[in-house]
């Protein structure tokens, strides 16, 4: 049994400017995994939710992607704007952000 209720991989994987399929790095993946981590620590969710950095996700051309388990939510184009409301209504309220949904 997982210690944590959700976990939170947000894709930090970094590629040359010249690779085409770009990189969630060059698009503020620091920057988004930063305010995740933080705004969940601030609400005191950390002890069941675990956000933490990913590997290449496989939608490269829609990073910053996100994948929410154990519920296998995927978000793309992410940005730091999205964070709080990825926060306050998926990993608090339980309620996906439609709007960012991968489909
Ligand atoms: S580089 Fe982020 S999903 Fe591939």
């Amino acid at each position: 049994m997982s210690r944590f209720e959700k976990h939170v991989f947000v894709c930090l994987n970094e590629r040359t400017a010249s690779d085409a399929r770009g990189c969630c790095n060059a698009k503020g993946a620091a920057q988004v995994l930063d305010l995740l981590k933080g705004a969940v620590h601030e609400r005191g969710l950390n002890k069941r939710i675990r956000v933490q950095r990913a590997g290449c996700l496989d939608h490269c051309e829609q990073g910053v992607a996100i994948v929410v388990y154990p519920e296998a939510t995927w978000y793309g184009n992410v940005t730091p704007a999205d964070c709080a409301e990825i926060v306050e209504k998926h990993l608090a309220g339980g309620k996906p952000v439609e709007r960012l949904l991968l489909k």
